[in-house]
C-alpha cells in the first residue's frame, strides 16, 4: 500500500506515519505538509532516511501540488489542519482556508484520480458542547469556535461528496489527543513544559471544563483499524471514555512533576469556551478496537517524554519562533 498522509509533520500525523511504517514493513508513506508553525520535521527525524518514506512541502488547498502527489496512492489520510482553538479566535480565515478548502481540494483529487479511500481526521468539537449528554456519530453539528466550524465545514464537504459523487470517504471524530511530539500550545504539553521550566500554568476560568482524552498510540491503532476494516462512506467516533476536568488534569500533571497548587495561575477564560465534549464509539468497538493506555499511564509517559526531549520543545517555545510564525497569519 502507498499512503498519502497530509499534515504528517504535525503531532498526530507524525505519530501515525511512524506507527504505520513500523507495523507494515511493505507500506510506503508520502507526507504532504505545508510546514506551518505546527509542522516540524524534527518530529520525523528518526524516519527521514527510511526508503519507504518521502516528504513533499505543500498546501492541501493548492490543487496543483495535490495533483502531483495524489495519483497512484491507495489511500489519503487527511491530518492536515489548523488545529488550535485560541489561534482560530485570532485568525479564523486561515482555519477556513485549510480546514474547508483544503479538504475540498483533496476530495476533488480523490474523484479525479479514483483513489480507493480518504480518511478525514476530525474532532468531537464539531458537535458543540454538552453538559451531561454524549454525542453519537449521527448527532447534529453545532460548532462554537472558528476552529470547530471550519472542521465541521470540511466534514460536511466529505458528506456532500459522498452523497453527490459517491466519493469513498470516511470521517472520524476524535476526542482530545495527547502524547509525544504535541506542540506546546495545547494544554497538556504547555502545562508540562511550563512546569519543567519552573513557570506557572495558565488555567482558564475555574478549570471546570471537561474533555475526554486519547493517547497517541491508541489513536493510531484506531485509525489503522478504520483504514483497513472501516466502511467507505461511514462515520466513526474515536474515544477512550476517559473524561476529566481541567483542574483534575492539572493536579495530575502537578503531581507527576512534584509541584503543588501554587504553580496554578487562574487566567481569563477563553471566549466561547466549550464546557464539555463527550462521545460514544460503538461502531469503532464493533471493528474490534479498544483503548490500551489509561489516562493516568498516558500522562506519566507523556511527562517522561517531555522531560527527556527538551531538545525538541525548547526552541518551539522561543519568543523568536513564536513571532516568526505569528507573522505568517497577520501579514495576510
Ligand atoms: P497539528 O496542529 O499538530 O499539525 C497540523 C499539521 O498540518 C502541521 O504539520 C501543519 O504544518 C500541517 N498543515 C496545516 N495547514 C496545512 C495545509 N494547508 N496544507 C498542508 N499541511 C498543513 O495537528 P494535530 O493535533 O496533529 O491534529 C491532526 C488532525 O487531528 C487535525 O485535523 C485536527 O483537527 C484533528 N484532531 C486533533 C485533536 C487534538 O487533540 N489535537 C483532536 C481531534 C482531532
Ligand atoms: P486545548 O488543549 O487547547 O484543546 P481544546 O480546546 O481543543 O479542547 O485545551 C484543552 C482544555 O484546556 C480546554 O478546556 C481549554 C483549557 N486550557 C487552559 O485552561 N489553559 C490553556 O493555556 C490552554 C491552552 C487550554
Amino acid at each position: 500500500m502507498r499512503l498519502l498522509v497530509t499534515g504528517g509533520a504535525g503531532f498526530m500525523g507524525s505519530n501515525f506515519i511512524r506507527f504505520i511504517l513500523s507495523k507494515y514493513k511493505e507500506y510506503e508513506v508520502v507526507n504532504l505538509d505545508k510546514l506551518t508553525y505546527a509542522g516540524n520535521l524534527d518530529n520525523l527525524k528518526d524516519i527521514e532516511d527510511n526508503p519507504r518514506y518521502s516528504f513533499v512541502k505543500g498546501d492541501i488547498a493548492d490543487p496543483k501540488i495535490v495533483s502531483e502527489v495524489v495519483p497512484g496512492v491507495d489511500a489519503i489520510l487527511n491530518y492536515a489542519a489548523e488545529t488550535h482553538v485560541d489561534r482560530s479566535i485570532m485568525w479564523a480565515r486561515d482555519f477556513a482556508v485549510t480546514d474547508v478548502i483544503g479538504t475540498l481540494t483533496l476530495l476533488e483529487a480523490v474523484n479525479t484520480y479514483k483513489i480507493p479511500v480518504m480518511v478525514q481526521i476530525s474532532t468531537d468539537e464539531v458537535f458543540g458542547s454538552t453538559e451531561k449528554g454524549v454525542f453519537a456519530e449521527e448527532s447534529p453539528f453545532l460548532p462554537n469556535s472558528p476552529y470547530s466550524a471550519s472542521k465541521a465545514g470540511g466534514d460536511l464537504m466529505c458528506r456532500a461528496f459522498l452523497k453527490t459523487y459517491s466519493t469513498p470517504v470516511i470521517v472520524t471524530h476524535s476526542v482530545n489527543f495527547y502524547g509525544p511530539y504535541q506542540y506546546p500550545e495545547k494544554v497538556i504539553p504547555l502545562f508540562v513544559t511550563n512546569l519543567i521550566e519552573g513557570k506557572k500554568v495558565p488555567l482558564y476560568g475555574k478549570g471546570l471544563n471537561r474533555r475526554q482524552w486519547i493517547y497517541t498510540e491508541d489513536h493510531c491503532r484506531a485509525v489503522d483499524v478504520i483504514l483497513h476494516k472501516g466502511v467507505a462512506g461511514e462515520v466513526y467516533n474515536i474515544t477512550t471514555g476517559d473524561e476529566i476536568s481541567n483542574i483534575e488534569l492539572t493536579k495530575q500533571i502537578l503531581g507527576e512533576l512534584g509541584k503543588d497548587k501554587d504553580s496554578i495561575e487562574y487566567v481569563k477564560d477563553r471566549p466561547g469556551h466549550d464546557f464539555r465534549y463527550a462521545l460514544t464509539n460503538d461502531r469503532l468497538q464493533d471493528l474490534g478496537w479498544s483503548p490500551e493506555t489509561s489516562f493516568t499511564e498516558g500522562v506519566k509517559k507523556t511527562v517522561a517524554w517531555y522531560r527527556d526531549n527538551e531538545w525538541w520543545w525548547k526552541k518551539l517555545k522561543d519568543a523568536k519562533y513564536q513571532e516568526y510564525y505569528s507573522k505568517q497569519y497577520t501579514e495576510r
